[in-house]
């Protein structure tokens, strides 16, 4: 029976754990089954906490769905043995903090770049997590590949004692990635919305042809996709190097990820694919 906490003093240290803002969906519960496999009888520890601080004045906070009571059943299933679900009050005990984490130049390019303070808000959060929960490792999944990236690079910079895991992008079978926000979209915009990842997989193709090949390819997806009906409005599409999230070189070698970011109807996705280059 997975246990529902509300409060963390009455949370035993976690041998892993999965943080969320809740209204859990398959993606949720492949990290939830990455961190019960590596906790073997260890503490799988999963947090559902809509965090104030990384949202933006004209963003989607009031409208977050909550959805507590499925979260709880889906974690369960998933494997997880507790389920902590704070309050405001609980996360943030001294009212608006004064004292944040900031992602330095690393949050303030592509998602950054749109969502000013967005991921300060997010390692703000995730630092007070890590500290109520107290776990071993940390799992994060690759489809929001610039805050794992700036969360690894907080672990290190400020060495906080805990393992950072990534895990890949949950896909619907029409290549969309599972996102809390896909219920937002009509059917109409649904369809358009597929062109984002038509167009990440279009650029793993081109890939042995070298980082621009794969680069023009997803373009030319998202240039006939800025045509359809509902469009997808570009907001950006990059080849970026996931250590430090700079672009990459047209002559990168190793490990890229292909990003994309767009908006369908009212709806802003973003999408990314892992890349390596020889
Ligand atoms: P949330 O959007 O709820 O996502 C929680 C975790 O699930 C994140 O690590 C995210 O990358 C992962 N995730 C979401 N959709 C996924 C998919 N389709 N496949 C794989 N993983 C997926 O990200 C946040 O919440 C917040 O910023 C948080 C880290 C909880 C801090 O508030």
């Amino acid at each position: 029976m997975t246990e529902l906490v509300h409060h963390a003093r009455d949370l035993a240290p976690a041998a892993a754990v999965v943080m969320t803002m809740g209204a859990l969906h398959e993606g949720h519960a492949a990290l939830i089954r990455a961190a019960r496999a590596r906790a073997g009888d260890g503490r799988v520890t999963v947090t559902v906490f809509v965090n104030p601080l990384q949202f933006g004045p004209n963003e989607d906070l009031d409208r977050y769905p909550r959805t507590l009571d499925a979260d709880v059943k889906l974690a369960e299933q998933a494997g997880a043995d507790v389920v902590f679900a704070p309050d405001a009050a609980e996360v943030y005990p001294g009212g608006q903090p004064q004292v944040r984490i900031s992602a330095g130049p690393m949050g303030e390019r592509y998602e950054g770049a749109s969502r000013p303070g967005h991921f300060d808000g997010v390692l703000t959060v995730v630092a007070k997590l890590l500290h109520l929960t107290r776990p071993d490792s940390a799992f994060f999944g690759e489809k929001d590949a610039q805050q794992l990236a700036i969360v690894r690079r907080m672990a290190t910079d400020l060495n906080f004692p805990v393992e950072i895991v990534g895990v890949p992008t949950v896909r619907e079978g029409d290549g969309v990635a599972r996102s809390s926000r896909n219920r937002y979209l009509s059917e109409a915009e649904r369809v358009s919305a597929r062109e984002l990842s038509r167009a990440l997989f279009a650029g793993r193709e081109a890939a042995p042809r070298g980082p621009q090949a794969a680069l023009l390819a997803a373009h030319a997806v998202l240039d006939r996709a800025a045509a359809m009906e509902p469009p997808v409005v570009l907001d950006y599409v990059a080849l970026i190097d996931p250590a430090d999230f700079t672009e990459a070189a047209p002559d990168h070698t190793g490990p890229a990820v292909l990003a994309v970011a767009a908006k369908v109807g009212t709806t802003r996705l973003i999408d990314n694919i892992p890349l390596e280059f020889g």
